[in-house]
């Protein structure tokens, strides 16, 4: 007979990296796929019931309140959803047995230090977004339920709302383009972090230990850019009819509602050596990206 297939509930469906994760996960399981419209995280009832009707071996979290500087002026949202909702999930995720696959970002960092973070450097979020993400994190962490937390940065992909894409469209109304340069992190395809996740839970269930997988990754593509490097790559990876003139500017020339930190790459020796998988560098991954949309 054959065994029967387990089901995965996955938030944020519509978002940039749920959108990718209901094609990578199909083969693990029966993927229930919900977005805002099906479940609002924001309503910890509805968290509570859609997790006790599905009955999920394993739940993936790709739904977060991302609006980075609206977040500022919608703080108990931002913190609803991403705060409080990961925290129900888990508990829920532990009553049931659940699996719970969170993502987190670059932002729980104040962009102080020189180097890559690692996942046991101290936190300390510059706006309320990365301040409800890091709340989401530690719901989960003080929750009894079985965890993985992937932190990822600058996340991109062929539809949503993006970097890549905004600056498509401005390239092809302006031109100038200025984009400020000092601001370094990882550019990272959503695919690719789609497929990872993929991955890792294809490995759990023929780990010797899984317990001892549980816990918190950064999972971005490799290497180092600014917004301004990012943009000349789009440029030059897929140039537009009239390329427009690129001028690198200071953030302080480029004001908005949340301070970004300034350094946020991420280390992802602690994913490599855990389950041997490591993110392409960010140039390769733009033009896998930009190849793959035609
Ligand atoms: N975007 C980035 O640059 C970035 C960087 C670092 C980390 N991350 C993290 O990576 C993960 C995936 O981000 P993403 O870029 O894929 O985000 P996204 O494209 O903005 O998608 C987020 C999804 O969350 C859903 N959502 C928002 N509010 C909701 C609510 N109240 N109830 C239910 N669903 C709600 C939206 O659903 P509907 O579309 O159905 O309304 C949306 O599709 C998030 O945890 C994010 O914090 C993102």
């Amino acid at each position: 007979m054959t065994p029967a297939r387990k089901t995965i509930l996955l938030t944020g469906k519509n978002g940039q990296v749920g959108w990718e994760l209901q094609r990578a996960l199909a083969p693990l399981g029966r993927v229930v796929a919900l977005g805002s419209g099906e479940l609002d995280l924001a309503d910890g009832e509805a968290i509570r019931r859609a997790v006790r009707e599905t009955r999920p071996a394993v739940i993936v979290n790709a739904a977060a309140y991302t609006a980075v500087d609206q977040a500022e002026s919608e703080a108990a949202l931002a913190h609803a959803v991403n705060g409080a909702a990961p925290r129900i999930l888990a508990e829920e995720a532990a009553n049931c047995g659940a699996l719970l696959v969170h993502y987190s970002t670059d932002y729980v960092f104040d962009g102080k230090k020189t180097g890559p973070y690692a996942e046991s450097d101290p936190c300390a979020p510059l706006g309320v977004y990365g301040a409800s993400k890091l709340a989401g994190e530690q719901g989960i962490q003080a929750s009894a339920c079985k965890h993985l937390i992937f932190r990822t940065s600058w996340v991109y992909g062929s539809r949503g709302k993006n970097f890549l894409l905004t600056m498509q469209r401005l390239s092809r109304e302006r031109e100038t383009l200025r984009v400020v340069a000092d601001q370094f992190g990882a550019p990272t395809w959503s695919r690719l972090i789609a497929e990872a996740s993929a991955q890792v839970l294809s490995q759990v269930p023929r780990h010797p230990s899984p317990d001892s997988l549980w816990g918190l990754y950064h999972l971005t593509c490799a290497g180092r850019t600014s917004w301004h490097g990012f943009t000349q790559a789009i440029l030059d990876l897929a140039p537009p009819p009239r390329p427009p003139r690129l001028e690198a500017i200071p953030t302080a020339a480029y004001p908005l509602p949340a301070k970004r930190p300034a350094n946020s790459v991420l280390s992802n020796d602690k994913l490599q050596r855990a389950f041997g998988l490591a993110l392409p560098d960010w140039h390769a991954a733009l033009a896998l990206c930009l190849d793959a949309s035609g």
